[in-house]
């Protein structure tokens, strides 16, 4: 265990070194100007490259293998995905001509990155470390450790889809945002937000992408909905992301978004009654049948009492009738 730890420890190490490596070369590289234009033409500041240590991995297939020079070294480099390999063995830089985002766990340790190409007509558009020793990806929040480094307390956390949009709401002073990472919102990701606040907010793309991920978001954060704690759904205009957003309306726009953002239950209801017509009584079956299933995710408490109580002015059934046919039947005697 003792021999584990000081090989996590070294994984880690290098990790920092790589984002250094990159965060020089957006200042050193012969192709740094493109980069800084890159920079300039989304708005970044110089004081925000700094505060996230955004960098750049150069074009070329070896950089970080010429940089540290040792064999052990790329041992670890592939390991922690930094380099990858091809079916003859040869070993080569996972991420070439890229702007480089590091992503750090709750410690401000980097342990993965994602890397953004710098013109349209390359692919993928980001490239994101896989998972490794060191890097969780249904675990990890973008953004996380710099919130908390940043704000004493906060009122509540955003989520949003994506490093950019991370990083232009922290310029702008929103600076309690944080994202996953190219993956969908995991209950293990709402369990340690709800550890960090009481109240997420989530904020997606207004796209269908945005839309089912608010889905899949509310699915998953049924079962940690303990009295108290709150969740409500912002939903941009098409074609907006909070990157864009906050850009065009600064943040007290967006923050007036923010404060109108769809409570939880009224998103749940809102969302159930797209698939059940409740102005007809088969319609109504339909709802009280389609709830049950969310309903009894969450934990006992006011919060599930409240949900049944709406569900009951929705279908217009006594709160007895609702749980009647909610509870399993009880096992019968022989
Ligand atoms: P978006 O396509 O909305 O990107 O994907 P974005 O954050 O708005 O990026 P910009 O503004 O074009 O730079 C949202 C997130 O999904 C993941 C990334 O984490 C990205 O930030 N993603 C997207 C990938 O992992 N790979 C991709 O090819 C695209
Ligand atoms: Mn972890
Ligand atoms: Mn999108
Ligand atoms: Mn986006
Ligand atoms: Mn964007």
């Amino acid at each position: 265990a003792r021999q584990q730890q000081q090989q996590r420890k070294t994984l880690h190490d290098l990790m920092n070194s790589c984002a250094d490596y990159f965060a020089h070369q957006l200042y050193q590289h012969p192709y740094a100007q493109g980069v800084q234009d890159y920079i300039l033409g989304r708005g970044l500041t110089e004081d925000t490259v700094h505060t996230f240590q955004i960098g750049f991995a150069p074009p070329g297939w070896d950089n970080l293998i010429q940089h540290f020079r040792s064999e052990n070294t790329n041992r670890a480099l592939l390991k922690v995905g930094m380099l990858t390999q091809n079916d003859n063995g040869r070993i080569y830089d996972r991420f070439r001509n890229r702007l480089m985002f590091p992503i750090r766990d709750i410690k401000g340790r980097v342990i993965a990155f994602g890397g953004r190409v710098m013109s349209a007509d390359e692919k993928p558009k980001y490239l994101n470390s896989p998972e490794t020793p060191i890097f969780h990806k249904g675990h990890e929040l973008y953004g996380l450790y710099e919130a908390r480094k940043a704000l004493k307390d906060f009122d509540n956390i955003i989520i949003v889809e994506g490093y950019m949009d991370v990083v232009a709401l922290a310029q702008h002073g929103v600076r309690n945002a944080v994202a996953t990472l190219g993956t969908a919102t995991s209950e293990t990701h709402v369990q340690r937000l709800f550890k960090q606040t009481s109240e997420i907010v989530f904020c997606f793309d207004g796209d269908e992408a945005g839309r089912r991920a608010a889905i899949r978001a509310l699915t998953n954060t049924m079962s940690s909905l303990k009295d108290g704690l709150q969740a409500r759904f912002l939903f941009l205009p098409d074609g907006e992301d909070p990157d864009t957003l906050v850009q065009k309306e600064g943040h007290d726009g967006f923050m007036r978004r923010v404060k109108q953002a769809q409570s939880l239950p009224d998103f749940l209801y809102q969302h159930l009654q797209t698939q059940a017509d409740i102005s007809r009584l088969d319609g109504k079956a339909r709802l009280a049948s389609l709830a049950q299933g969310w309903i009894n995710k969450v934990p006992e408490g006011f919060m599930k009492q409240l949900l049944l109580n709406q569900l009951s002015n929705l279908v217009g059934l006594s709160i007895e009738q609702i749980e009647q046919q909610f509870k399993p039947e009880p096992p019968s005697v022989p």
